[in-house]
This record gives C-alpha cells, sequence and structure tokens, in this order.
C-alpha cells in the first residue's frame, strides 16, 4: 500500500540543524550507563535522515561531539569514539541508498585515526549524492571554527578592507551552504552550546522536551510545523 502523503506546511525549512541532546538522562531514566543512552541516540539517526527526506529537506545539520565533549570522563569519550566507528561503518551504505552526501563538519585532524578514515571514505563514497546534505558536526565549536576561518582568511592573504560577512561564511566549514532555517535542540535545554553560532543568526529555535533517543519522524513533523507558523523578520517591518 503506498504510504498516505504527509500534510507538510507550505513552508518547509530547506535546513534544519539538530542539537541531538539528553541521551545521559534516557539512560538514568533507565537505569543505564550513560552509554546505553548514546548507543539509542544515534540508532534513531536512521528514522531521522529518512524522515529528512521525506519531508524534502536538502541539509540537515547534526550536533554529535563538540570540542568541549572532550572534558567528559574518559570512558565516555571513548566509549561515544567506539560508537561512532561503529555508526559510520554501518549507516554508510544506508546513507548512500538514501542519496544522502555525508559531509564533515569541525576539525578532523584532532579524531583517531580509524574515526578519521571512515568519515573520509564516507565523504568520498556519496560526493555525488543529491537529495540530502547531511553535516556531522563533530569535534565541532562554533568559536573554533571563526578562529579557522580567521585563520584562513588571514593567509588568503585577504584585505582588511575586503573583510566582510559574505568573506567569513565562505571561510566556514559551511561555506557555499544555507544557513539553517530551523534549529531544535531536544530534551528542553535552551540554549546555544557553541553550535553554529556565526549561521544560526537569524534560524527559528525549538526546544522539544523530548530527549534525543525518543526523538523521532513524529516529533521533527511537529517541529517543521511549528517553523511553518513562525514569521520570520530579520530585522523588518512587515507589511500585511
Ligand atoms: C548529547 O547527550 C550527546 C552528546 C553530547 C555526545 P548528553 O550526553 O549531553 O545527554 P544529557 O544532556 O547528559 O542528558
Ligand atoms: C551539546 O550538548 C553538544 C552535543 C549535543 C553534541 P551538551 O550536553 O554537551 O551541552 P551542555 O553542556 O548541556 O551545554
Ligand atoms: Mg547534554
Amino acid at each position: 500500500m503506498a504510504k498516505a502523503k504527509v500534510d507538510l506546511p507550505d513552508k518547509v525549512p530547506e535546513h534544519v540543524a539538530i542539537i541531538m541532546d539528553g541521551n545521559g538522562r534516557w539512560a538514568k531514566q533507565r537505569g543505564l550507563p550513560r552509554l546505553a543512552g548514546h548507543r539509542a541516540g544515534t540508532e534513531n539517526l536512521r528514522r531521522i535522515i529518512e524522515a529528512c527526506v521525506e519531508f524534502g529537506i536538502k541539509y540537515l545539520t547534526i550536533y554529535a561531539f563538540s570540542t568541549e565533549n572532550w572534558g567528559r570522563p574518559e570512558d565516555e569519550v571513548s566509549g561515544l569514539m567506539g560508537i561512532f566507528d561503529e555508526v559510520f561503518e554501518r549507516e554508510l551504505t544506508e546513507l548512500h541508498k538514501q542519496g544522502a552526501k555525508l559531509n564533515h563538519i569541525g576539525r578532523l585532524d584532532e579524531v583517531r585515526e580509524s574515526l578519521r578514515e571512515k568519515v573520509i571514505k564516507g565523504m568520498e563514497l556519496t560526493k555525488n549524492n543529491k537529495r540530502l546534505v547531511l553535516n556531522v558536526a563533530f569535534n565541532y565549536g562554533g568559536r573554533d571554527e571563526i578562529v579557522q576561518a580567521v585563520k584562513s582568511i588571514i593567509k588568503d592573504g585577504v584585505e582588511a578592507e575586503n573583510v566582510n560577512a559574505d568573506v567569513i561564511a565562505d571561510h566556514l566549514y559551511t561555506a557555499g551552504m544555507p544557513d539553517p532555517d530551523l534549529v531544535i535542540r531536544t530534551s528542553g535545554e535552551q540554549r546555544i552550546s557553541n553550535f553554529l553560532i556565526w549561521q544560526a543568526a537569524y534560524a527559528e529555535w525549538v526546544f522539544p522536551e523530548t530527549l534525543w533517543p525518543d526523538f523521532g519522524r513524529e516529533e521533527l513533523l511537529a517541529a517543521i510545523r511549528e517553523f511553518g507558523k513562525r514569521e520570520r523578520r530579520y530585522g523588518l517591518v512587515l507589511q500585511n
């Protein structure tokens, strides 16, 4: 039986970014170790990617690991690296089948070799896919991204008077991509935590209470519907 067509608002965000938060609390509620929450959190990614393709979203940026997350206990960090290793291995074929193009944002040079190689292999395999761009923010920090951008602008020899917002945007990891229209932070926390601090300047934000491992297609749809009701003003006065 063909799937009924989903009722989407007129305005669907082109670029959705997600702060996937709440894995630890999800595990705690079940009396499980934090890593069990991280594992559940990655298992849920596949359905979100599928739903993004279904809803016609063109860019999905997910915050997987921040530059600050290295400061967590050593066993959580190494456990997380092991989970990422498995996920890149396991999900790559599926991602490719979905027509998604994998892109990494953040500092790949500081990531252990086995993982770095998998990410590079994944980007190579999926580079011609057009349906969805999946940006994985991994060892990503918004401030670090801006520092890297400033360094590369200086290295490119750009004169001070020629530096403008477009030049900066062109030196970020997201160069050439549209800014996120909608940022979702799960788990009820309401802060940016160093995510896309430049690019999200005019994004619409939603803060569902759902913990990330429980955030599925329906919750994503609810966030998109909420976005559809928002009036984006960009600092202007709109005439009705
Ligand atoms: C988000 O879940 C995943 C990462 C930061 C890697 P958390 O681990 O932050 O979960 P909570 O916030 O402790 O519930
Ligand atoms: C942000 O969540 C990072 C990721 C989801 C990868 P955190 O849980 O690390 O952020 P804080 O510490 O609550 O601000
Ligand atoms: Mg958290």
